[in-house]
């Protein structure tokens, strides 16, 4: 008999990616990369999760070639020669241990501190100016700087192929640029990248279809989004799954292979009157296979990681094999379990869960 802890770690073939299993270590920034270079120590780090049976790892956010892509030095480039070469020795890595690695894309926005490293000369870029507090602090960005970010990040996703990468996922969520777009209070443009919910999707989907003339028809490309953003719990891009799915649809168009939708419980219904997640009615909505990711395996959801540096104790999965039992989502993301426990992947597999390991604030400190 099949049980549904055989089918989350069953192989599967989605969206142009061959997994070992249903198993993907979430993306999280974690500020090792001195110079915006990874070294051999973020190589190994993330060596160590495919060895012990993670499917699919997405890398922290790296960034794209733009100087106010990020506010921290430590954050990895996608761009320069050091820091490819770099990323060229984590796929290596990751590939000599039998596992499969994408890396996260990112530009922080309006959501980077003025004047801080590595470009303190630079100056922020958003749609409108306005922070997600919705203040104005910079000019709206321009077209040319539009065209400029769609060009880096088609740049970056070229890279990730040339590299050797498994594909790539785009960083539409939390808040940061792309999300600011998509987002009604940080996006306030009357040209034609703002507007109604469609109009200001125009940004992410020039994107993914840049991304997708730069890597071709066969290079999978993962898109993250989220309702939420950082200290704005409560938003929502889309408050009814008819607006989510007019949302959904020119990604869908411009060439998005899989929807990574980001919760911070993967248990929580998106909406009213039914127990579809975030993810279920993503993958409900546009056929697509989805991740669905938030407090696998921990009982504390992750943002009061940052609120009040609080840990989490180790939770069963039970709930988790449900939903995926019942198809809701095809691929599991964990982020702090895996953070702090290379082996957690393999630990569950093996029903080693006595010897799961709570998540702590110090596991932030080092690349274990
Ligand atoms: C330390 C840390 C850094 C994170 N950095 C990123 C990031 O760079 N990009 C991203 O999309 N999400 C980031 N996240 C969110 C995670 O990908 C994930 O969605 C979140 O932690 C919820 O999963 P969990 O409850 O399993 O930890 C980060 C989370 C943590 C804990």
């Amino acid at each position: 008999m099949t049980t549904a802890l055989d089918i989350l770690f069953q192989p599967i073939e989605l969206g142009g990616l061959k997994l070992a299993n249903r198993i993907v270590m979430a993306p999280m920034t974690r500020a090792f990369s001195p110079n915006g270079v990874p070294g051999e120590n973020v190589a190994a780090y993330y060596r160590r999760r495919a060895e012990n049976g993670v499917g699919l790892i997405v890398t922290e956010g790296t960034l794209i070639n733009h100087p106010a892509a990020t506010d921290n030095p430590n954050v990895p480039n996608f761009h320069g020669e050091a820091a490819l070469q770099g990323w060229a020795k984590v796929v290596e890595e990751v590939h000599a241990a039998g596992g499969k690695i994408i890396p996260q894309i990112w530009h922080v926005g309006m959501t980077r501190k003025p004047n801080s490293l590595p470009h303190p000369e630079a100056h922020s870029i958003g749609p409108s100016g306005l922070t997600l507090e919705g203040k104005k602090v910079e000019e709206p960005m321009t077209e040319e700087e539009i065209t400029q970010v769609i060009a880096a990040f088609a740049q970056a996703a070229a890279d990730a192929k040339k590299l050797g990468f498994d594909g790539v996922e785009l960083h539409g969520a939390h808040g940061y640029l792309i999300d600011q777009f998509l987002w009604e209070r940080t996006n306030q443009r009357t040209d034609r990248y703002g507007g109604d919910l469609v109009e200001r999707t125009r940004f992410a989907a020039e994107i993914v279809a840049a991304c997708r003339a730069a890597v071709g028809p066969d290079f999978p490309i993962v898109l993250r989004l989220s309702q939420w953003k950082s200290a704005q719990y409560d938003a929502k891009l889309a408050k009814t799954p008819e607006e989510l799915e007019q949302l959904l649809k020119p990604l869908v168009e411009a060439g998005v292979d899989i929807f990574h939708c980001s919760t911070r419980r993967f248990w929580e219904p998106e909406f009213e009157g039914s127990d579809l997640n975030f993810a279920g009615w993503t993958k409900k909505l546009t056929g697509k296979p989805v991740i669905t990711v938030g407090s696998v395996g921990l009982n504390e959801e992750f943002m009061q990681l940052f609120r009040e540096g609080k840990g989490a104790d180790v939770a069963d999965i039970d709930g988790l094999l449900e939903r995926l039992e019942r198809g809701e989502f095809d691929l599991v993301a964990v982020g702090r379990a895996l953070l702090a426990d290379p082996a957690w992947a393999a630990k569950i597999r093996d029903n080693r869960l006595d010897e799961l390991i709570p998540f702590q604030a110090e596991a932030l400190k080092t690349l274990v």
